[in-house]
């Protein structure tokens, strides 16, 4: 694989790992560590719980990793955080970690992911212990990450998808769809300095009302974030939201995917989006195209933002592109 395929916005095309196995990393991100880029994700359950809507998108392994010099050639590492077979553990499978997201703690020393937590049966809810934010941490970005356990921010209101982001002075912020009844949208927490929990310090997305699958970029003085609408696996129309300063006022800015006449986000859901190493200012943003017949061949895809001139996040869909 030399570029990144795409193909037809409605094709489903896998990538393979160096042992030539489906990268099967879903909905996770990717880290610059030792040289190396990280991909890491949460393994989705093989045949026969892969087919159907409700079944192979819990993992009964855990989150996977594999590396890449290149992003182009990935070599598996192993599972990161396990999950086990003991029904009194937080990881008793088939649970969800889902949307996992690693930064590295300048301060700590220490590697530390944040996920959307669900615990046995992996069901999604409201009720404590269905939709809680997760938390685990290492000393090596590709080491056995130790459980920390889990945790609702601010007032205690569920936890939906999310993300994290570190910014340039070391701090960091979750970024989640707090999922208070009656009052549900995107909302940016400042953590700890040791990234293990919450502050009370946040800001709203207003605009990000009923939005999830959030993926942070920032170019040029502005911060963005891209998510998906609820439709669960089903896709819909991307939103855009923009600001100067994380904890301030966002302003929505609307679709970023151009000429996607499908108002499907060229028929993808928002993950990540990480830096290139080396470059300035320059991401690659992921995306996924769902299969819900099978979700071990679900795609990958990856796009570059460009920021137009009145300083909008924007995407064009690429069939094939490379670096
Ligand atoms: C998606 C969400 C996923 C997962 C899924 C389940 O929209 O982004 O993380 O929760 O719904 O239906």
């Amino acid at each position: 694989m030399q570029s990144f395929r795409h193909g037809e916005i409605n094709e489903f095309i896998q990538w393979h790992d160096t042992d030539g196995n489906i990268i099967n990393a879903s909905d996770g991100g990717i880290i610059f560590a030792d040289g190396k880029y990280h991909w890491y994700g949460q393994a989705l359950r093989p045949l026969p719980e892969a087919r159907g809507p409700e079944g192979g998108q819990k993992t009964d392994v855990g989150v996977v990793m594999y590396e890449s010099e290149d992003l182009l050639n990935w070599k598996y590492e192993g599972v990161i955080l396990a999950t086990n077979d003991d029904p009194e553990s937080e990881l008793c499978g088939p649970m969800r970690f889902e949307r996992p997201k690693i930064i590295y703690n300048d301060k700590t020393g220490k590697y530390v992911l944040w996920c959307h937590y669900v615990k046995y049966p992996g069901d999604h809810g409201s009720l404590p212990g269905m939709a809680e934010a997760g938390i685990a941490v290492c000393d090596t970005v590709n080491g056995k990450y130790e459980w920390v356990g889990t945790l609702r921010p601010l007032d205690g209101a569920p936890v939906k998808d999310s993300s994290l982001y570190k910014d340039f002075d070391g701090s960091a912020y979750f970024i989640y769809d707090r999922c208070a009844p009656g009052d549900r949208c995107i909302h940016v927490v400042k953590l700890s300095d040791d990234y293990l929990s919450c502050s009370e310090t946040y800001s709203r997305i207003e605009a990000a009302a009923w939005r999830e699958a959030p993926a942070v970029v920032f170019c040029d003085g502005y911060y963005y974030i891209v998510t998906s609408a609820l439709t669960g696996w089903q896709t819909n129309q991307a939103q855009a939201f923009r600001t100067r300063h994380l904890l301030d006022q966002w302003e929505d800015i609307g679709d970023p995917c151009i000429d996607d006449d499908s108002h499907t986000t060229f028929n993808t859901q928002s993950t990540y989006a990480f830096p290139i190493e080396g470059r300035n200012e320059e991401y690659i943003v992921m995306f996924e195209r769902h299969n819900t017949s099978n979700f071990l061949e679900c795609s990958y895809v990856w796009l570059k933002p460009e920021i137009t001139a009145d300083k909008k996040i924007c995407f064009h869909y690429q069939k094939e592109w490379k670096l």
